[in-house]
């Protein structure tokens, strides 16, 4: 054999099979489509050599590489990964589009990522960032050593996967075998879910060791030396080692076209071929390197010389010698192994009692010099799990890690905790310290278990109060709202600091409201909105001015709540604390301009919501105003886009780990039910009942009940359909007109009579016009009206709803009332004057796609011998002309190239909820990518 076949570059031999099914996969994402791919392998077996060679094919064909890398030492530090990508993007290429990634390290150096909010927006960014560029071309999006990845990067990266599968963009992650950390497990399933190929990397076959080493030497290695590489077995990176290590000790030597060792050494053992490598280094040099590997695989000299009870100064030979050999290499201000490998190999060439020794007089030693805390606890709970030092220097660790990253400190907080016994004095504050970082890192059910039994040990109530408030907080982000409320209740008695107990009793009046106690949430709100005021805490002055606008709309007083909310808003934007991000003042604001009808002030408002929580990276509020957007494109009759913004709202309290999907689940089934998907609102309403199971009936119950009653009708069973209308009227009394949509208490009475229930009836009748009374607008008065024409069977009334909602900005509502009028007049023998107000109603449905309704009322006017032709032929159901008007739009903006943000800025919607219409948009057109959709529109406008 000869090296003839000596490539240039970096040589990857033996791996031609592998190298293949990757190209495949990169020739799929030129070609528009998404892919992901698993490289899995033990150390050194060549995982990153096969990424490099696929990088440099994919530059080649003009694909653009992204190439992150997680590293050991940055295990713990929040999107450790994805700032490293950023800066290396922003840095390498500053003039293309590198620019878009510096919002996502703009970000990294805010500090923005301690909180899991923070990373919500880092992650919006990344998503952001990759899909700008894959817009533009296809992307390899390489991320390796995976098993080392911090949490909130591998989150991410599943966010990617989920987001971004219509785009040109290959996602390739490398990872070992072990250690598989249940954060990467989560990870790897997202991606198999997404359809990725696993490839694990096997030994290299002989040949083509024996074709390294010809490349190494430049000549093919004779049979001596190749019984030497057998011992290899078949990993690259021992071959490589084991061959300079020969080289070093200069045993190989080239004669005769062959490389050879002299003699027949004995086949070394895996570790044996790596420690040759430092065989020829001093015995102080091996000395130093093992106490080094005592401290792990990152040091610095200060540490080593310390543990070595010796002199920087005494250090610099032993480190040189290390350095020129290869073995550790500078990284920033460490020194660190170049492969972990090595050290290992020396690590565990001592006995292993010898290492526990030397952890501890290390960890005594480190403490002793005013080491990080963190450095000596690593050292102690190797060294001395059970002793008493150990669990102080653990706590030590636990509060210095909690300033850079939640998910270190709750790491250090378990071993703590896992180091003393619940009877210890110590364990309560431990607890109670570890507690919010748990809520931070969405681990709730943890936290709630925790914190309740830290709770029973707490030795003073102001503690235990302090507890109640955080497991409040872990209960309501897992809509656990009446059980978070009464936590809050005891946690203002417990204090006895009374400035204290109105800040405890500020969201205690919140979530009184949220689960339909609006008189007692107004009350405390009041009572308390003068305790802060007169403490100057402007966060619950705000909190309890948010549960008075939310109340007074509730009562439909719509001036004041518009007043509250305005100074709601102002006292927001007085308080600084850190948790004022979690107040909802436009959110509430805008739900009582909705509620007075008055929708242009109450989508600004949502939009100045979403954007102060982009400022302040809360992400959490970001379901609320989502859900509510979908309630006002309700209103306002844009039907579809309701839909494209309650399916944001869900996508959203999936990815911030919040609940709040009540309403948004009621407008869903209530679409399908207009859509004539009965299937599909069935499948959503069982959703939405069993959050309800969960949460009790808390604000929006009504609606899924209203939406049950009206799908149980619509399945032609209306004695459950009259039950479950008397259950949305008697679900959260006190919240029936917040949200105030009047189709609501219409279609319950309806249904009530429907069920012979002639009391509930005319209560309805009654509340709803004395609510519409107060609320003043014409929807209101027209709502009044279409249930009084309802109870007294009368079609003139009817006729003056339609009257009253000539004024009114509700369209559906409008044709609703139309459609009533129509059958009254109808059954009343007034064909003529029916015939008018079922066209317009019809129209109405038709533009609308409201099969339902326009079916139910086609089929009670043909009764009456009254038909009217279609006025347009039925939009169908697949294809290009089944997309609504804006999903049109949506489509033609993705052929212009924009990216969803860019769509969304210019439909003043939000990204998810262009990424929900382009969900409906890919059904309707069976297809997957954005190409495929920049295709469809390119046939759509071709020439025929
Ligand atoms: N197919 C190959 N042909 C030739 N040399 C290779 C091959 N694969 C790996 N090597 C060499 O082996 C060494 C280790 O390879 P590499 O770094 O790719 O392994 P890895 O699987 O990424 O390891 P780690 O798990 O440590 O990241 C490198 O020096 C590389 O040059
Ligand atoms: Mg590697």
């Amino acid at each position: 054999m000869s090296c003839a076949d000596r490539e240039s570059g970096p040589v990857v031999v033996g791996r031609e099979r592998e190298l293949d099914q990757l190209r495949s996969v990169l020739a799929a994402t030129t070609g528009g489509s998404f892919r992901a791919v698993v490289v899995e392998g033990e150390p050194g077996i060549g995982k990153s050599s096969l990424v490099g060679r696929l990088v440099r094919d994919a530059r080649e064909t003009g694909v653009q590489v992204l190439v992150g890398t997680a590293r050991e030492l940055e295990r713990n530090r929040p999107f450790g990964v994805v700032f490293e990508l950023a800066r290396h993007e922003v840095e390498s290429a500053p003039d293309r589009d590198s620019a878009v990634f510096r919002n996502v390290l703009k970000l990294g150096t805010r500090g923005g990522t301690r909180s899991g909010d923070g990373g919500f927006l880092v992650t919006e960014e990344l998503v952001n960032a990759l899909a700008t560029i894959a817009t533009r071309w296809p992307v390899l999006l390489c991320l390796e050593d995976l098993h080392w990845a911090d949490v909130s990067t591998l989150s991410a990266v599943g966010t990617v996967v989920r987001r971004l599968a219509d785009l040109p963009l290959a996602v390739l992650v490398t990872l070992r075998p072990a250690p598989r950390p249940a954060e990467v497990e989560r990870l790897l399933e997202q991606l198999y879910a997404a359809g990725a190929a696993l490839l694990r990397l096997p030994p290299l076959a002989d040949d083509a060791t024996t074709r390294m080493a010809c490349a190494i030497l430049g000549a093919p290695p004779g049979p001596l030396l190749r019984e030497q590489i057998g011992a290899a077995a078949g990993n690259p990176l021992f071959v490589v080692e084991l061959i300079r290590a020969l080289q070093q000790q200069h045993l190989i030597s080239v004669a005769d076209g062959r490389a050879e060792v002299p003699r027949c050494l004995v086949p070394p053992s895996l570790r044996q071929t790596l420690l040759r490598r430092y065989s020829f280094l001093s015995v102080d040099t091996i000395g130093s390197l093992r106490m080094a590997s005592i401290l792990g695989p990152a040091f610095s000299v200060a540490e080593l010389a310390a543990v070595c009870e010796s002199r920087a100064s005494r250090l610099v030979h032993a480190l040189h010698e290390a350095t020129s050999a290869g073995l550790i290499e500078e990284t920033g201000e460490h020194m660190a192994f170049r492969h972990d490998l090595f050290r290992q190999a020396l690590y565990e060439d001592m006995p292993a009692g010898l290492r526990t020794a030397l952890h501890r007089e290390a960890g005594a030693i480190l403490a002793a010099e005013g080491a990080d805390a963190i450095r000596v606890a690593e050292q102690l709970v190797l060294g001395d799990p059970a002793g008493e030092h150990t669990v102080e220097w653990l706590w030590r660790a636990a509060r210095e890690s909690a300033a850079h990253s939640a998910s270190l400190a709750v790491r250090w907080y378990e071993r703590a905790l896992d180091a003393v016994r619940p009877d210890d004095p110590r364990w309560g504050s431990m607890t109670a310290e570890l507690v919010p970082h748990l809520v931070l890192l969405g681990r709730l059910a943890d936290a709630q278990d925790l914190a309740a039994r830290a709770i029973r040990h707490a030795d003073r109530p102001a503690v235990a109060a302090r507890l109640r408030v955080i497991l409040a907080h872990a209960l309501t982000r897992q809509g656990l709202w009446t059980a978070a409320r009464a936590q809050l209740d005891v946690a203002a008695a417990e204090y006895d600091d009374p400035a204290a107990a109105a800040v405890a009793l500020a969201p205690a009046s919140f979530l009184r409201l949220i689960v339909g106690d609006v008189a007692g949430a107004v009350a405390v709100a009041k009572r308390s909105g003068a305790a802060a005021r007169a403490a100057g805490n402007q966060l619950a002055v705000a909190t309890c001015l948010m549960t008075r606008t939310l109340g007074a709309s509730a009562v439909g007083a719509t001036q004041d709540a518009i007043e509250l909310g305005l100074q709601g808003m102002a006292a927001s934007e007085r308080s600084h604390t850190s948790f004022r991000g979690f107040l909802l003042p436009e959110l509430c604001l805008g739900v009582a301009y909705a509620d007075a009808d008055r929708f242009t002030e109450a989508e600004h408002s949502y939009r100045a919501g979403f954007d102060r929580a982009a400022r302040l990276g809360t992400a959490s509020i970001l379901p609320y105003l989502q859900a509510n957007r979908a309630i006002l494109r309700l209103h306002t009759g844009a039907w579809d886009d309701a839909g494209s913004e309650a399916e944001a709202c869900l996508e959203l309290a999936s990815s911030t780990g919040t609940r709040w999907r009540t309403h948004a689940l009621a407008v869903l089934v209530r679409l399908a039910i207009s859509h004539h998907r009965f299937d599909r609102a069935a499948r959503l309403l069982a959703e939405a009942e069993a959050d309800l199971l969960v949460s009790g009936p808390i604000m929006g119950a009504n609606w899924v009940l209203w939406t049950k009653a009206l799908l149980r009708e619509a399945e032609g069973r209306p004695a459950e359909a009259a039950e479950a209308a008397g259950s949305a009227w008697a679900t959260c009394p006190g919240l029936r007109f917040l949200h105030t949509n009047w189709m609501y208490p219409v279609d319950v009475l309806r249904l009530v009579l429907l069920g012979r229930d002639d009391g509930t009836a005319h209560a309805i009748v009654e509340e709803t016009e004395a609510a519409a009374a107060r609320t003043g607008t014409a929807s209101a008065a027209g709502g009044a009206l279409r249930c009084r024409a309802l109870v007294d069977a009368d079609p003139d009334v009817a006729v003056a709803a339609v009257s009253a909602y000539q004024d009114a900005r509700r369209p559906v509502e409008r044709a609703l009332a139309q459609a009533q009028a129509a059958v009254a007049l109808a059954d009343a023998g007034r064909v003529d004057d029916a015939r008018p107000h079922f066209r317009a109603a019809v129209d109405t449905f038709d533009a609308l796609d409201l099969r339902y309704e326009e079916n139910g009322l086609r089929s009670a006017m043909r009764r009456h011998g009254i038909r009217w032709r279609r006025p347009r032929p039925r939009r169908p159901t697949t294809g290009w002309h089944a997309l609504t008007p804006t999903e049109q739009q949506v489509a033609e903006l993705v052929a212009q190239g924009l990216t969803n943000p860019d769509i969304a800025a210019r439909l003043f919607v939000s990204r998810y909820t262009v990424e929900g219409h382009l969900k409906q948009v890919f059904a309707k057109l069976g297809i997957t990518s954005r190409v495929a959709l920049v295709n469809e529109v390119v046939r759509e406008h071709a020439p025929r």
